[in-house]
């Protein structure tokens, strides 16, 4: 009855509200990151930043996409504004199909693409597909922070699979596939984050060749294809395994990552649950944005922007692989990237990377500390840095900087 619950007097009764206890578990057991709480202390203008992932925004296309909004606002705003298809606009998963024909000679078939709001929204959307509370996830060691946040919320269990300058250890990967039954195998072969690593063409080959031999499908992310240095083009695991790898891909580094664009290719063994899992997730991602991106896209000369984009992390990493060279101390190991956006260090083994990033913030530089990419406690005397954001004197102070930190770091550690 309506009025039950009005007392005498006619106040409302209510029960006392213990929201937290309404949240459910899966959402409970995760924990606010610790480096992120660190980083909100990083609010000074003059602090370095090579701790985010962000693309530069001086390669932000912003005029061509203010004709490209024009262009289908005023020629098409009824559809443009309109509700619209799960899988996204075919125009766009035409370019993409196209793209893979152009940069790797594979024949994508568009039914089996979907148009995601992001590759974040393409990883989460596996997450719904594939993994049940318990399942087995193996991953890279180290892996993409934001593949462990937006999966942990399905409650998998991680299977670590060490990552070499080449690209998976092989023995490792038999020897985990085979122990944990893993579902999934989640890599991103290309300009790796956090490593920068690429995995080689014969490495690609024998990873293969054993996930073949496994009940396993196998994750490529891949935003960062795109930046090889020098107009350099790896491919894609799709050559080797078609019906045994999803793709994930992304204009959030090729254009603009607020385009929230982004997509994700299933074999047709699974293709349908994609389509089903993103129905209910937004219905589709933005039409509006779709439609603008084609339009930039079909107006523009993607390879010429690609190379600007190329050049300009070139450069960038150049400064910062020549700068750590000069002031860091004997010990210090990096890798050296040809594309994409990040290095990554590892120091004397007496560093701990999270108090060193506490005390770097203090100097005015930031990083992601290493135990951000490792579902085990790894990396304690590991850390990312990304080159993308700064120019070349600012990634010069930036790291005279840092390693004065550290120098002071290891000096109290002694
Ligand atoms: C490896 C990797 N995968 C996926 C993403 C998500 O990218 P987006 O959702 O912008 O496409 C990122 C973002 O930095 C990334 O580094």
């Amino acid at each position: 009855m309506l009025n039950a619950r009005l007392s005498a007097g006619g106040i409302v009764a209510r029960m006392s509200l213990d929201a937290p206890s309404l949240i459910a578990t899966r959402m409970r057991m995760m924990r606010p990151s610790l480096v992120r709480e660190l980083l909100k202390r990083a609010t000074s203008p003059n602090i370095i930043s090579f701790a985010g992932g962000l693309p530069n925004p001086k390669f932000f296309p912003n005029m061509s996409l203010i004709d490209a909004s024009t262009d289908v606002l005023a020629n098409d705003g009824g559809s443009v504004l309109q509700y619209a298809v799960s899988e996204g606009h075919p125009g766009l998963r035409e370019w993409i199909a196209e793209r893979y024909r152009v940069r790797f000679g594979l024949d994508v078939p568009v039914s089996n693409m979907l148009i995601t709001t992001g590759s974040q929204q393409g990883i989460d959307l596996i997450g719904k597909v594939f993994i049940d509370p318990g399942d087995m996830i193996a991953i890279e060691r180290p892996g993409y922070q934001g593949m462990l946040h937006a999966l942990s919320v399905y409650q998998p269990q991680w299977a670590g699979v060490t990552l070499n300058e080449d690209g998976l250890d092989l023995a490792h990967l038999d020897r985990v596939l085979t122990e944990s039954k893993a579902k999934l195998l989640m890599v991103c072969p290309n300009y790796q984050n956090p490593s920068g690593i690429t995995y080689t063409e014969a490495n690609r080959a024998a990873v293969a060749e054993i996930v073949k031999r496994h009940n396993v499908m196998l994750v490529e992310d891949d935003p960062y294809s795109e930046l090889g240095f020098g107009g350099k083009s790896p491919t894609s695991f799709r050559k080797f395994l078609p019906e045994q790898c999803i793709a994930l891909g992304s204009f959030s580094k090729l254009v603009a990552p607020g385009m929230r664009i982004g997509w994700l290719i299933a074999p047709n063994s699974v293709y349908e649950r994609f389509v089903i899992a993103k129905q209910g997730t937004d219905f589709h991602t933005s039409n509006f944005a779709q439609r603008v991106l084609h339009s930039y896209l079909k107006a523009t000369d993607i390879n010429e922007h690609v190379a600007l984009i190329q050049n300009g992390y070139a450069t960038q990493c150049a400064a910062m692989l020549k700068a750590i060279d000069r002031y860091f101390p004997a010990g210090t190991h990096i890798t050296r990237p040809d594309g994409g956006m990040f290095i990554w260090m590892t120091l004397p083994d007496e560093v701990d990377s999270v108090k060193l990033l506490d005390e770097a913030i203090d100097a005015g530089v930031t990083f992601l500390p290493g135990p951000t990419f490792y579902t085990d406690g790894g990396g304690k005397n590991q850390l990312r840095l990304s080159y993308s954001q700064s120019d070349e004197d600012k990634i010069d102070e930036g790291i005279q900087r840092l390693a004065a930190v550290v120098m002071r770091h290891l000096d109290a550690a002694e």
